[in-house]
């Protein structure tokens, strides 16, 4: 673990759950690290690999995408279409030397505040033992 260390994540939420989660976790008080950045958008399924591997590109630590549960979606197949996503995006970042714990894909449901910070936690935790991205330093030289 580095120490001083505070990784950078991005969330991609959901607009109708895990983003209301997001939301409910900060007005119900519950502690998760201010390291997140949440970008909402309107289902899991519209999340495009170009988001994450830029997202990537540009230093960041971590990626989580989040949105409802499989039967919950409001454009029907949103989940599975993520999930597909993220499963070809882990062999892309496999294959650019990548850590697989530096991108995670949850369903987390508007009223799962507490499954929310948790997520965030468990993400923080993880990302410190691994420590920054190796895309980072290479992003800061460039600066
Ligand atoms: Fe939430 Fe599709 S509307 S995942």
């Amino acid at each position: 673990m580095m120490a001083g260390f505070e990784p950078q994540i991005i969330a991609f939420c959901c607009n109708w759950c895990t983003y209301a989660a997001a939301d409910l976790a900060g007005t119900s008080r519950m502690h998760y690290p201010p390291n997140v950045r949440i970008v909402r958008v309107m289902c899991s399924g519209m999340v495009d690999p170009i988001y994450v591997l830029k997202a990537f590109e540009g230093g960041v630590d971590g990626i989580l995408v989040a949105g409802c549960h499989l039967t919950d979606c409001h454009y029907i197949d949103g989940p599975v279409k993520c999930d597909e996503t993220v499963n070809k995006l882990r062999e892309v970042l496999h294959v650019l030397g990548l850590e697989d714990k530096r991108l995670r894909r949850e369903m987390v449901a508007a009223s799962e505040g507490v499954l929310f910070a948790q997520v965030i936690n468990e993400m923080v935790e993880d990302l410190k033992k691994l420590g920054p991205s190796p895309f980072k330093a290479k992003t800061e030289a460039l600066a």
